[in-house]
């Protein structure tokens, strides 16, 4: 996960993050002694869990804060410290899995090519990432709030379309299997649960500003998301999922 993050808030409100991820494990179906690459591993939730199903896990990511919380989680687990683009193992693995991490990874082509370069021939990857119109209204709140051009000189996320995703992998080597882009709205509890995740996720937009700006940021799109985004107490998030798996041929 690129950026510095903020671990403990992370873990204390976010968990949804891994445990609507933990579905993607089913379509893994990691097998005791596989080697499984996780990029993105963030604090190491999902690899604890392929872990538990007995495959050696190595996690990796960016993020020095995520990096030693998942040491802390999980201390008998590998986990490396390396964008996901310059990471190389000498021992290639039998599937590299990636859950909620592949589209804060720009430009893409260096990850999609690792992700090939680390897998033995035959092996797979199983990952789910943001997809094309991911968080729509959040983005579209972001650039009348903050202005488009701003938006797009600090925006860290890219939300592919199947078509682009899959271009990227066989690019990159790999044969695409099987892909879906689909909707999974996100509850996010509470009045001030959309404020949370904007101070979790939007750092880079909200790097440099003063309180006072933050505050009015976060009003503005309060009052712009709510009438879209706020039922029963809770704050539904429009997340769009890209999920994908592809094959390294031998
Ligand atoms: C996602 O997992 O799709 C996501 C998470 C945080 C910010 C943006 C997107």
């Amino acid at each position: 996960m690129a950026g510095t993050w903020d671990v403990s808030r992370y873990e204390a409100s976010h968990g949804y993050v891994w445990s609507l991820g933990a579905p993607l494990i089913g379509m893994l179906d990691p097998k005791p002694g596989e080697r499984v690459l996780d990029v993105g591993c963030g604090a190491g939730q999902l690899s604890g869990e392929i872990a538990r199903l007995g495959a050696e896990v190595t996690g990796v990511d960016s993020s020095p804060e995520m990096i030693a919380q998942a040491r802390i989680n999980f201390p008998g687990l590998k986990f490396v410290l390396s964008d996901a683009a310059a990471f190389t193992s000498e021992a290639p693995f039998d599937a590299v899995f990636s859950n909620a991490a592949l589209h804060w990874m720009k430009p893409p082509e260096g990850a999609a090519r690792a992700m090939a370069r680390a897998l033995k021939p035959g092996g797979r990857l199983v990952a789910e990432m943001g997809g094309a119109g991911n968080v729509a209204s959040i983005v579209e709140g972001l650039k009348a709030s903050l202005g488009e051009e701003y938006f797009a000189q600090r925006n860290p996320w890219f939300y592919p379309t199947i078509g682009e995703y899959a271009t990227l992998l066989e690019q990159a080597g790999l044969e695409v299997v099987n892909a879906s882009l689909f909707p999974r709205p996100t509850r996010l509890e509470g009045e001030g649960g959309l404020r949370d995740w904007l101070e979790m996720f939007c750092r880079a937009f909200l790097e440099g500003m003063d309180k006072a700006a933050k505050r009015e940021l976060m009003e503005a799109m309060e009052g712009r998301l709510r009438e879209k985004l706020y039922r029963e107490g809770a704050w539904h998030i429009d997340y769009r999922r890209l999920r994908i798996v592809a094959r390294k041929p031998g």
